[in-house]
């Protein structure tokens, strides 16, 4: 029987084509392999952080803040409030399922889309099924400029006097 590879026989163009289809797949394989160990060296280099905003941020200058204005920071999901008493910070997130609720300008209420839920301008539950109110972050006053960290929860009656 004579070997495939035998330069004295003339190979068949069958033959040819299905090697050359075998070698063109299998450079591809190669070259796939290559290029996936590649992307995953350049991706373990790169640090493996992940980058979150500030929990601590600027709201603005207290003065400039009028008595009985609702600022709504809604990429922080934060209302800050001037009420009669002073300042005070309230989570956005409506504390049923927790969806972004919503204030339109001039009501004295805050509403949730999702199912109803009411509250009103301290955060209070006025309408359920919301189970409880909305939560209150602290607020300070740092060089003159209200400062918000969503990372400290307070009291619902923390006021900030200025
Ligand atoms: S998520 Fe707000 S009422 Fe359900």
């Amino acid at each position: 029987m004579p070997l495939v590879d035998d330069l004295r026989l003339p190979i068949a163009r069958e033959e040819l084509e299905r090697r050359r289809f075998l070698g063109l797949l299998g450079s591809g394989a190669l070259g796939l392999a290559a290029l996936g160990t590649l992307i995953a060296g350049v991706r373990y280099l790169e640090p493996d952080v992940l980058y979150e905003e500030d929990e601590r941020f600027a709201i603005g200058r207290p003065e400039a803040i009028a008595v009985g204005t609702l600022l709504v920071c809604r990429a922080r999901k934060l209302y800050v409030v001037h009420g009669p008493r002073g300042f005070y910070a309230i989570s956005a997130v409506c504390s049923h399922f927790g969806c972004v609720t919503r204030h339109a300008l001039g009501e004295d209420r805050i509403t949730c889309p999702c199912h109803g839920s009411t509250f009103d301008l301290a955060g209070n539950v006025t309408k359920g099924p919301a189970p409880s109110g909305l939560v209150h972050f602290q607020l300070t006053l740092e060089h003159g400029v209200l400062i918000a960290d969503l990372s400290s929860p307070v009291p619902s009656d923390t006021v900030l006097e200025v």
